[in-house]
């Protein structure tokens, strides 16, 4: 029944994304920090395109178990820095659980497309124990470093949400009716297709790309990022 899954969302959790995001925005590597967060992430993108291979609506489901989980770590040390110091955070402990919280919410729309298998579910509970540790400690050791490896995850989100859709374009893969939690979450028409999910979760990654570059820079300068408004009001 579409449109009727207000027990799990509340029409005030809603929003509309902007799909007039720039997608193509890069940044460009100029730094030791840069170079080393973009070849790491190129590096873990080699092994999940040979796992799976063009299966977009899987490959979504299992890695946004992954993207979910940054924005939740930095999230909790900038909240327990502020209590430890006694200090604002400038609204980026917000901004941060936002972005978990949205990656969530592909996680919810993206498992009603591709349901995990019992050995997918057992990979994501390791997965999970590795990565939720690694990004912890990058995060106390650099956090400008955390902020950049998600700037560049989030360009190679767009490119492989591009690609999906681009799979849908060619008939390849099924464009079947949006999930009704995607309608809802999204404000999306009742005749949504999955076709229109992607590109709206896409417009998502491009937002991510943006806070997280943008949160490198900052540590880039030398700054503290309560310094500098963080970029609010995003599901
Ligand atoms: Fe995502
Ligand atoms: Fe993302």
């Amino acid at each position: 029944m579409q449109g009727c899954v207000y027990n799990f969302i509340q029409p005030w959790e809603t929003y509309r994304a902007d799909t007039s995001i720039d997608l193509k925005r890069h940044h460009r590597m100029e730094t030791m920090i840069d170079k080393i967060a973009f070849w790491t992430v190129k590096a873990l993108r080699a092994p999940t395109d040979i796992f799976f291979q063009k299966r977009y609506g899987c490959r979504a489901m299992m890695l946004e178990t992954v993207a979910a989980v940054p924005g939740m770590v930095g999230g909790m040390l900038l909240h327990l820095k502020s209590l430890r110091k006694f200090e604002h955070s400038g609204g980026w402990i917000r901004a941060l659980l936002e972005e978990a919280e949205n990656e969530r919410m592909h996680l919810m729309t993206f498992m009603e497309v591709a349901k995990p298998k019992w050995y997918e579910r057992a990979l994501v509970v390791t997965v999970q124990g590795i990565f939720f540790n690694a990004y912890f400690l990058l995060y106390l050791a650099s956090p400008r470093l955390a902020h950049r490896m998600v700037g560049y995850l989030e360009e190679e989100a767009i490119y492989s949400y591009t690609q999906y859709l681009h799979e849908i374009d060619c008939g390849r893969l099924p464009n079947g009716p949006a999930p009704a939690i995607a309608i809802d979450y999204w404000r999306l028409p009742k005749d949504a297709t999955i076709r229109d999910v992607v590109q709206v979760v896409r417009a998502d990654e491009a937002h991510h790309r943006d806070v997280n570059h943008f949160a490198a820079d900052i540590h880039e300068e030398g700054k503290r990022l309560k310094d500098f408004p963080a970029p609010l009001g995003y599901h």
